[in-house]
């Protein structure tokens, strides 16, 4: 078994980790959660969203947030962008990536974002040539690629499929999304290589929620396929208010955990993790959800 000897991660906890929190967190509060994060020594950290403050209301400061954070060199900064409207805002800011999110269930498209497959791809198609005119670099997202709140359990070949038609419009990367966290090894190893049909091994990535307790063991069993790039979310915050009952991604501080003690390089500093993680659990009083944070922190008591 070869594994990568390097990972990169993508900390999607300022964006997926709190896009679901009720109660709005002070602009100010995103913004030095993600300095916290570049300090550990994130180099990609999604941000915020640029969706309708209707449908959800906790991303609804995008641009202020953008706008405060202090850059850091060589950190790169990414946003959703479900439309044209929501590029030409998020254009403003100037991420280096924008992300559109499409679904591999006819229902959870509908449901997060108000029409069909067909009919998103037909919206993310001008934003994917709008973004790369301006050197912006176009990840996708299928999500509920294992399995829907809706539909139940997704056939690979639903993945493959929007894996086609986010490659013909040109969609650089694509990641693959466990939005209910309903998957398992398998499972994700079958949806990934659905995906593998239409980008290469440097073009996929895995975003596994947790909800069953199964997010690591998908990380592995991805790493094991030779997948390098993940989602993960610090402190395990998170969720997509379209998914009911679906919790956050995998913690960032449990993935880097298991892939330090794997030897797999991530340049990311485990204790300042911990204390970004802490930072925003405590600011949202509760505790991380992270059994590595956890046990670290219960160390640094004693
Ligand atoms: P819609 O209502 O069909 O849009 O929503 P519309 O084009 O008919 O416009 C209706 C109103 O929304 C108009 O305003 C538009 O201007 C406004 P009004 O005239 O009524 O005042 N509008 C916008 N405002 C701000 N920014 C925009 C925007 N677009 C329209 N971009 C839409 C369609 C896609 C906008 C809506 O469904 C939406 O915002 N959905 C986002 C849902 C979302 O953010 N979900 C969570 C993120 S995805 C996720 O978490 C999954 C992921 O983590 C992977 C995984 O785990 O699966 C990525
Ligand atoms: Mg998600």
């Amino acid at each position: 078994m070869k594994f990568p000897n390097k990972v990169k991660i993508v900390d999607v906890g300022p964006r997926d980790g709190l896009q679901n929190e009720k109660e709005p967190v002070p602009t100010e509060v995103k913004i030095e959660l993600v300095h916290r994060l570049q300090d550990a020594g994130l180099k990609e950290i999604e941000v915020t969203s640029f969706v309708s403050p209707k449908w959800v209301p906790q991303m609804g400061d995008n641009a202020e947030v953008m706008a405060g954070i202090e850059r850091k060199s060589g950190v790169r900064y990414s946003v959703l962008t479900p439309n044209m409207k929501g590029f030409e805002a998020a254009a403003q800011s100037r991420p280096h990536e924008i992300v559109v999110f499409g679904a591999a269930s006819e229902a959870f498209s509908r449901r997060n974002i108000n029409c069909s497959i067909a009919e998103s791809i037909e919206r993310f198609a001008p934003v994917v040539e709008a973004a790369r005119a301006k050197g912006i670099y176009v990840r996708g997202a299928v999500s509920v690629a294992v399995g829907c709140p809706y539909e139940g359990e997704i056939a690979p070949e639903r993945v493959e499929l929007v894996a086609r038609l986010m490659k013909e419009i040109g969609v650089q990367h694509l990641g693959v999304a466990d939005t209910i966290g309903t998957g398992t090894p398998v499972k994700v190893q079958r949806a990934m290589e659905a995906a593998l049909k239409h980008y290469g091994l440097d073009d996929v990535s895995g975003h596994f929620h947790d909800t069953y307790g199964q997010a690591l063991a998908n990380t592995l069993a991805a790493l094991e396929m030779g997948v390098w790039q993940y989602d993960a979310s610090v402190a395990g915050l998170g969720g997509c208010p379209y998914a009911k009952g679906a919790t956050g991604n995998v913690a960032t501080e449990d993935v880097v955990y298991m892939l330090h003690g794997m030897g797999i390089a991530t340049d990311i500093d485990l204790d300042k993790l911990i204390d970004a993680g802490k930072y925003i659990s405590d600011y949202l009083k509760r505790k991380p959800n992270s059994r590595a944070a956890t046990a670290i922190l219960n160390k640094r008591a004693n």
